[in-house]
């Protein structure tokens, strides 16, 4: 704790005057990001993907456990495709994974249901609030469908090779994971091939990503064809393909194309499958196609956007002194414990009223202790674009947004070929950078991955941002005021006075540098 003290009464000494301590808050993951995902997202269920089941029992076990299975009735009341972005670690995944294991018909190796399985199910689930207080609910909707569940986090993409080979092998565990297809008796044997052909690739190596992208839409067939019954889409970090793809190596340019395919693919089959009744994904930012138009049928919305949906993710201040109360070290440390999460992990507004919301994976870490240095905020976005935090290009305007906010008209999906420019604008040279569009897509993506929060919205759709956390201010300082910045700003000012010497022809008058 020591070294988290120290740290903190670092941030507090050096920013005392910048900011009131009520503004001091660091809603950040725990877990330290690789630079290269951008997603510091601690993963409960590596081990355990192939089944939803055990992964959300074992999670509702725990003492940590915040019963949000109410979002199980929000899912079946709102619109039937919903994309839902937040920052890490406000419990995406685990509500997924929550709806699978409640949707999903349990079935053995030949695809026959599992009826001691459903019952189990009932048990489980008849104790949380869901069947507690909307009883027909589970009756109706429990063991109901078959579900595809795809998670994208896997998908690498240092090459376009790699993210084929990934991007492939997630499919064919979908595939996999609904083996007892391959012995349906419900299948004809063109049905079998279908599904053999995308269940392993040794067959033909090479198949593309045109194939594979439409993979997803074959199995929710061949499980309608087997259940008669409509799936459940689900489909987790589904922007990592735009962001993999943005980190990778592709001197070709194919993988904004073979991207956009796929989100294309992906969103037309949430649409218009005749074999989905329901599609939920979920993912940190807003990446999507341009080509599938503003489409209500395939509504973006922020799990900030309104209470109603704000509620099932993340915590409330209530449910936040219910967890101090059952992880806090005693009675008399609770309203030590109340402050400190209060004081430096403060939450997010939820829309622009005062209700807030608090990051699940920091306060759980802070109060079961997590290393200190892991409740430090990382900020992979900042190393990745720090080019262009450069005073000049956006660090004059992030100067003025940490201190007093910054408006921000978000565009409702950002495609591949956006980020992309945005890349070019890093990596190649920063004359590329283009100026208010890439701007404006800087900060939304700093919005989105948690950086800022909203605090208003104007009736034209664009919103007003504020950071709200203090390291994260900091970190603003650190990357706008860098080193070179100096350098620059000194040499500018030598080359402005040397100039001016040269005109009026006098000498070696240099001037005294203004202190910067
Ligand atoms: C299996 O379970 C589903 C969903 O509960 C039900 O619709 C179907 O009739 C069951 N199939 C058999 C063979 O009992
Ligand atoms: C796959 O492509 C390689 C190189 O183009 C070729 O040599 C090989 O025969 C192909 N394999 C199959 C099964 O078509
Ligand atoms: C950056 O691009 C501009 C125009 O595209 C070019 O004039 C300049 O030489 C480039 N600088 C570097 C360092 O590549
Ligand atoms: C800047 O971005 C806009 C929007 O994407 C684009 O239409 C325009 O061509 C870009 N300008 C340059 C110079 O790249
Ligand atoms: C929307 O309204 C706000 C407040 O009136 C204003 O500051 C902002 O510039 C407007 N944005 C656009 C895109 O017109
Ligand atoms: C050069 O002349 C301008 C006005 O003519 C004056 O403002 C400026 O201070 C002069 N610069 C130097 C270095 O003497």
């Amino acid at each position: 704790m020591l070294q988290f003290l120290f740290y903190i009464g670092f941030v507090l000494q050096t920013s005392a005057f910048i900011a009131p301590p009520d503004e001091y808050a660091c809603p950040f993951p725990t877990s330290k990001p690789e630079l290269d995902s951008l997603r510091p997202l601690a993963k409960i269920y590596q081990d355990e993907r192939e089944d939803g089941w055990w992964p959300f029992r074992e999670v509702a076990g725990r003492e940590s456990f915040v019963d949000k299975t109410e979002f199980i009735k929000y899912f079946l009341d709102t619109r039937k495709q919903l994309v839902l972005v937040a920052p890490p670690n406000f419990g995406k995944s685990t509500n997924l994974q929550m709806l699978k294991h409640f949707f999903q018909i349990p079935v053995d190796a030949m695809g026959a249901n599992l009826t001691f399985n459903m019952a189990e199910k009932g048990t489980f689930f008849g104790k949380l609030a869901i069947c507690k207080k909307h009883p027909s609910i589970c009756s109706d909707y429990l063991s109901s469908a078959p579900v595809v569940s795809l998670d994208l986090e896997s998908v690498v993409g240092s090459t376009p090779t790699t993210f084929l080979e990934t991007f492939r092998a997630e499919v064919e565990r979908v595939f996999r994971a609904h083996g007892y297809l391959a012995k349906s008796e419900r299948l004809s044997a063109f049905n079998k091939e279908e599904f053999a052909s995308y269940e392993s690739h040794l067959g033909d190596p090479n198949r593309t990503i045109a194939f594979y992208k439409d993979g997803i839409d074959v199995l929710t067939r061949l499980l309608f064809v087997h259940h008669r019954r409509k799936c459940i889409l689900l489909v987790d970090n589904f922007d990592r393909l735009a962001v993999a793809a943005m980190l990778g190596k592709d001197e070709e340019y194919q993988l904004p194309t073979e991207v956009e395919e796929i989100y294309f693919s992906l969103g037309e089959t949430a649409k218009h499958s005749a074999f989905v009744s329901r599609t939920l994904l979920t993912g940190v930012f807003r990446m999507g196609s341009h080509r599938q138009g503003h489409d209500d049928n395939l509504l973006y919305k922020s799990i900030f956007a309104d209470p109603q949906i704000s509620q099932h993710f993340g915590l409330t201040l209530a449910e936040v002194e219910t967890l101090i109360g059952r992880l806090g070290r005693s009675k008399e440390h609770s309203n030590v414990d109340l402050h400190g999460i209060k004081h430096y992990f403060d939450g997010y507004r939820i829309s622009d009223k005062q209700i807030k919301i608090f990051n699940t994976g920091t306060v759980v870490g802070y109060l079961e202790g997590a290393d200190e240095d892991d409740l430090i905020p990382s900020l992979p976005l900042f190393s990745i674009y720090k080019p262009l935090f450069r005073f000049e290009l956006l660090g004059e305007h992030l100067q003025e947004a940490g201190e007093h906010g910054t408006n921000l008209a978000p565009q409702w999906v950002i495609s591949i070929t956006d980020l992309f420019q945005l890349r070019e604008a890093v990596n190649a040279n920063v004359t590329n950078f283009n100026g208010t569009h890439d701007k404006d897509l800087l900060v939304q993506l700093l919005q989105e991955a948690g950086y800022f929060t909203i605090t208003a919205r104007h009736p034209n759709g664009s919103v007003h941002l504020e950071i709200p956390c203090l390291a994260v201010k900091e970190a603003y300082e650190d990357l706008v005021y860098h080193d070179e910045f100096f350098v620059i700003e000194e040499e500018k000012l030598e080359r402005e006075l040397e100039a001016d010497a040269t005109k009026n022809n006098t000498h070696g008058h240099k001037g005294k540098k203004k202190g910067l």
